[in-house]
C-alpha cells in the first residue's frame, strides 16, 4: 500500500506536499518523491528512504510551484531503489504520475509501448501509466485519463500532473482516493490525514470515477464518461488525533487512548444494534471476515456468539473466503471487520458477496472508507485516526461491537452494555504507568529471546493469536499463538529451557486446563508468563488483569499490546513503521 497526494492551488506546493506525505507515511515508507510544476517544467526530487531522510538529502520543502504530486511507497512491483521511487514520468517529462495499487497487465502494456519507442526508466508497473497517458494525451486530458483507467487491470488509484496544462487528475479503481476542498485550492489523496490540517471539507470519489482539477473541480464516471455531481461533506476529525502529542510513538499513544476509545465504541445506537442482531438471528449463514488482527477479532466473534448467543457463526480469513463463496445465498449475512475499510482481501470478498445478494454489515474505524461506502450498514468503532501500523484501539473497539451484537442476539443487550462499560472502566484503570513499568521489566527479561509462544483456550485462544501478531509485527521476534489443547499434539516440541510462554488463564471454564498446560510447559523448562486475574503458583511472571467474566478477551488484549511495544523498544525497532508492513494492505 502507498500514500499518494496531489495539490492544486495558489500556495507553494513543495512544503504542503512534504507535510502531506509525512502524514501518509504510515501507508508506506521505503521511498518517497515529489513533483512540482509552475506551469512550465516539472521538477522531481525522489529517493529511497523515509520522508525525513529523503528531505534531508533533497530539501523537498524548497521545491517551488503551485501544483504538485507526491508519494510515499510500500514497494510491490520493483525493488526499493531511487529509480523505482515515484513520481514517474513519460518520455516528454511533461506528465508525472503517483500510484497506489497493482497493475496486473503492466508487462503486456510495457512491451507494447516499448515496441512503439517508449523508454522506461524503472522496473515499476506505475511507469506504464505515464507512458500510456503520453500515448493518449492527443484525446485531451479527460479522455486520456479515461482510456488509461479502462486499460489498467487490478485495484488501483493514481494521480497525474500534466505540467504543460497545469492540471491535476486522479482515478479511483479499487484503491482509496479522496478530495479535500480548501479555499481556492484542492487536495486529492489516499487518505484524509494528508490534508486535514488545511481543510475538513471533503468530496468522496467512488470506485470507477475520475477527478480533474484545474481552476475548478470536475468528476466523471469512467464507464459512462458522464459528469458526476458531488457534494462537499464536512468531516469530524481533528489533527491532534493524527499527531503523537507528548507520546514518543503513535503505538503507545493509541494503546493509552483505549481509556476513552472503548467507551466510544460501546456507545452505539441501540436500535441499530438490535436491528442487526435480529438480522443475524434470521440469517441463513453468518460469516465474519477479516485479515490479520481484524481477522482475529472475527475469530473471537465465533467464540463470543457461541458462548453468549448460542449462535453458530463462521469466521473465515478474508484471503481464504473464495473457498466458501459457494455457500453464499441472498439469506447470508457477511460481517467484515476492518480498521481501514480498504483491505484488498476484504474488499474482494465483499464484492463477490454483494454480487450474490448477500447483505454486508461492516465493523470499521474509517468513515467514508471504501468498505463503509459499499456496505449495507457500518458500525463505526469511532477510535479516531489510528496511525501505528500495529492496530490496538481499533481492535478493542471492534471487539466491543461484536460483544454488543452477541448480547443483543441473546436478548440481553442491556446486560452486555453494562458489562462492557465496567470492562472499559477496568481498562482505563489498567492503563497506568505502574502497569506499564511492570510490563517493561518483563520485556527486558525476554527481549533477547528468538521465540515466544502464547497459549489460550476458548474465548482466549484467538487472543493468543492476536498477541502473537502484535509481538511479531512490532518486535520482529518470532511469536506464535496456539490453542492450549494442541500443545501435546506438536507445539510442546518447541519448549526448552527458558523459552517464554504466555498463558491466558481466565477465571472461566478453561482455567483448570490452562493451568495444566502451563505446568506441562514449565516441566520442560518453559518460562511461564501468566495473564490472569489471580496469581497462580505455576507463574514465573504474572501480568494481572481484572476479572471481567465473558469480556476477558478485551482486558487480555491490553498486556499483549503493551508487551509488544516494549519488546520493540528493547530491540530498537522502528515502532510505528513495522518492518516490511504497511498500515493497510490495499493490494492482494
Ligand atoms: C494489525 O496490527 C496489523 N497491522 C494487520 O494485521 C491488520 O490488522 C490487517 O492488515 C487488517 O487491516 P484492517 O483492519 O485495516 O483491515
Amino acid at each position: 500500500m502507498c500514500g499518494i497526494v496531489g495539490y492544486w492551488g495558489r500556495r507553494n506546493a513543495g512544503s504542503i506536499l512534504l507535510q502531506a506525505i509525512r502524514n501518509l507515511e504510515y501507508r508506506g515508507y521505503d521511498s518517497v518523491g515529489i513533483c512540482t510544476s509552475n506551469g512550465e517544467i516539472l521538477a522531481i526530487r525522489k529517493d529511497k528512504g523515509k520522508v525525513e531522510e529523503v528531505n534531508g538529502r533533497h530539501s523537498l520543502h524548497e521545491m517551488t510551484g503551485n501544483i504538485g504530486i507526491a508519494h510515499t511507497r510500500w514497494a510491490t512491483t520493483g525493488k526499493v531503489t531511487k529509480k523505482n521511487a515515484h513520481p514517474h514520468t513519460d518520455c516528454t517529462k511533461s506528465i508525472a504520475v503517483v500510484h497506489n495499487g497493482i497493475i496486473e497487465n503492466y508487462e503486456r502494456i510495457r512491451e507494447r509501448l516499448r515496441a512503439k519507442g517508449h523508454a522506461f526508466q524503472s522496473e515499476t508497473d506505475t511507469e506504464t501509466i505515464a507512458h500510456l497517458l503520453e500515448e493518449n494525451i492527443h484525446l485531451g486530458i479527460g479522455q486520456a485519463m479515461i482510456s488509461v483507467a479502462k486499460e489498467l487491470e487490478g485495484r488501483n488509484a493514481f494521480v497525474a500532473l500534466f505540467g504543460n496544462e497545469g492540471v491535476i487528475a486522479g482515478v479511483r479503481k479499487g484503491s482509496p482516493l479522496i478530495v479535500g476542498v480548501g479555499g481556492e485550492e484542492y487536495f486529492v489523496a489516499s487518505d484524509i490525514p494528508a490534508f486535514l490540517e488545511h481543510t475538513k471539507k471533503v468530496m468522496y470519489i467512488d470506485d470507477g470515477q475520475m477527478v480533474v482539477i484545474n481552476n475548478g473541480i470536475h468528476f466523471f464516471d469512467i464507464d459512462s464518461q458522464k459528469s458526476v455531481e458531488k457534494r462537499i461533506v464536512e468531516i469530524v476529525l481533528d489533527m491532534k488525533q493524527a499527531e503523537k502529542g507528548d507520546y514518543e510513538h503513535f503505538l503507545i499513544k493509541e494503546i493509552m487512548e483505549q481509556k476513552e476509545t472503548l467507551f466510544r465504541a460501546i456507545n452505539q445506537d441501540e436500535d441499530e444494534i438490535r436491528k442487526f442482531a435480529e438480522e443475524i438471528n434470521q440469517a441463513f449463514g453468518v460469516f465474519f471476515i477479516g485479515a490479520g488482527t481484524a481477522g482475529r477479532v472475527g475469530l473471537m466473534g465465533e467464540y463470543i456468539f457461541s458462548k453468549i448467543a448460542k449462535k453458530h457463526v463462521n469466521f473465515v480469513l478474508a484471503s481464504e473466503f473464495p473457498s466458501y463463496e459457494h455457500f453464499l445465498t441472498s439469506k447470508t449475512l457477511l460481517i467484515p471487520i476492518s480498521q481501514s475499510g480498504e483491505t484488498a482481501d476484504v474488499m474482494k470478498a465483499v464484492e463477490v458477496a454483494k454480487k450474490k445478494g448477500v447483505k454486508v454489515v461492516s465493523i470499521i474505524n474509517v468513515k467514508g472508507s471504501t468498505l463503509d461506502r459499499i456496505s449495507d450498514h457500518s458500525f463505526l468503532v469511532n477510535s479516531g485516526i489510528e496511525k501505528s501500523v500495529a492496530s490496538t484501539k481499533a481492535t478493542t473497539g471492534q471487539l466491543a461491537i461484536v460483544f454488543l451484537l452477541a448480547y443483543a442476539c441473546a436478548g440481553r443487550l442491556e446486560e452486555g452494555k453494562r458489562l462492557l462499560i465496567d470492562t472499559a472502566s477496568e481498562v482505563n484503570d489498567m492503563l497506568n504507568p505502574r502497569y506499564e513499568a511492570h510490563i517493561k521489566r518483563l520485556a527486558k527479561k525476554i527481549g533477547r529471546r528468538d521465540h515466544i509462544y502464547i497459549i489460550g483456550r476458548g474465548l482466549n485462544y484467538p487472543v493468543a493469536l492476536e498477541a502473537a501478531i502484535k509481538i511479531t509485527e512490532v518486535s520482529c521476534i518470532h511469536a506464535e499463538g496456539f490453542a492450549g489443547g494442541e500443545l501435546k499434539h506438536y507445539s510442546i516440541a518447541l519448549i526448552s529451557d527458558g523459552v517464554p510462554c504466555i498463558a491466558f488463564v481466565a477465571n472461566d471454564e478453561t482455567m483448570a486446563d490452562m493451568l495444566n498446560n502451563a505446568a506441562e510447559v514449565k516441566a520442560r523448562g518453559g518460562y511461564i508468563i501468566g495473564v490472569s486475574p489471580e496469581k497462580h503458583e505455576i507463574f514465573d511472571y504474572w501480568l494481572k488483569v481484572p476479572d471481567v467474566g465473558n469480556t476477558s478477551p478485551i482486558v487480555n488484549i491490553i498486556p499483549g499490546q503493551m508487551l509488544a511495544y516494549h519488546l520493540g523498544l528493547e530491540r530498537g525497532m522502528d515502532i510505528d513503521y513495522c518492518r516490511n508492513l504497511a498500515k493497510s494492505v490495499t493490494v492482494l
